[in-house]
């Protein structure tokens, strides 16, 4: 009775851990079968950008990696006074930057009002991956990248300083709606293990006030993500994208089961629907993408257009916006 006994545990027991066994392969086929394509997504036509970031992707490396090695791109392109070097100056003839960063792991890095620095979106990873803080600012951040090896240069180029001298004439202070073909670079990934990043880096408002911090490097204004959701970022005036916290916003509505373009469009009407809202003098954009690779993006004023790269290709895509009639 007793050899029956025993002989029968024995029997569930190598039943069990048969069972077990099977299922964890079947796990296993499921995650590998999921193929990912991965996706790239980057505000603007800055084609260096989105170059450096597919390259990374295309090669199995991560969505972090990727929007840094985009965003890096830019910051040493001379010619975009937008971003890094050769960015246009304050009202008082200084380049000050601002970035941010955030990972899959909802991890959050940014620098503001930085000098004399241009690779500041690595300033905030660094920020991100070696400090226990999330935002460092002037001279504090100016500190950290220099204990840490980053490269001290003058970021105020020629032509920028002509463009300065010019403004200074009037010294018109009046934000206005970007009709050009650039402005802060935000970017977002989706790589092959299914995880998305985001970055977002600027020269911020050409002449602004001394001190001032605009959207791109606050968590939820300028960038957000959400690794089970999805991520956002916004180009355009600053102050309207930070009163409505636009990029939290766009990923909370995705979260609702909108998709990025219909989240992206809400997201506009929020800053159009104010009351006394002035939105028909400035600019403000927004790229977003979700868990599935699907992307989407609006604007309130036409021009806006966004560069993707999927399937092995890249794509600039006039986006739609929402003041139709003029
Ligand atoms: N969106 C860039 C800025 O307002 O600074």
């Amino acid at each position: 009775m007793r050899k029956i006994l025993f002989l029968s545990w024995l029997a569930f027991i190598v039943f069990h851990s048969c069972n077990k066994v099977t299922k964890k392969e079947n796990l296993t086929n499921e995650v590998v079968n999921t193929k990912i394509t991965p996706v790239v997504v980057g505000t603007w036509n800055f084609p260096k950008a989105i170059e450096a970031a597919a390259e990374v992707i295309k090669n199995g490396g991560s969505a972090l990696d990727a929007v840094e090695k985009g965003c890096r791109a830019e910051e040493a392109n001379i010619e975009n006074q937008t971003v890094g070097i050769g960015g246009l100056p304050d009202r008082d003839g200084s380049v000050t930057l601002d970035a941010c960063v955030m990972n899959e792991k909802g991890d959050y890095g940014a620098v503001v009002g930085v000098k004399n620095i241009k690779h500041v979106i690595s300033l905030a990873r660094k920020v991100m991956e070696d400090t226990p803080h999330a935002i460092l600012a002037g001279k504090g951040a100016e500190q950290f990248a220099i204990t840490n090896g980053f490269q001290q240069e003058d970021l105020l180029t020629e032509a920028s300083k002509k463009a300065w001298e010019e403004w200074k004439v009037k010294s018109e202070y009046k934000p206005i709606i970007n009709i050009e073909n650039h402005d802060t670079i935000g970017m977002l990934a989706l790589d092959a293990e299914g995880n998305i990043s985001g970055a977002c880096t600027t020269s911020g408002l050409a002449y602004k006030m001394a001190g001032r911090i605009g959207d791109s490097p606050i968590i939820g204004a300028g960038l957000y993500v959400d690794n089970e959701v999805g991520g956002a970022v916004a180009t355009g005036l600053g102050e309207e994208v930070l009163k409505t916290v636009g990029s939290f916003l766009i990923v909370e509505l995705m979260r609702q089961g909108k998709s990025p373009q219909e989240a992206c469009e809400e997201a506009i009407k929020r800053i159009v629907s104010k009351p006394n809202s002035n939105y028909k003098d400035f600019q403000v954009c927004y790229i977003a993408i979700n868990k599935k690779g699907e992307v989407g993006s609006y604007a309130i004023h036409e021009w806006f257009s966004y560069n993707v790269f999927k399937n092995e290709e890249i794509k600039n895509i006039k986006s739609d916006f929402y003041l139709k009639t003029k």
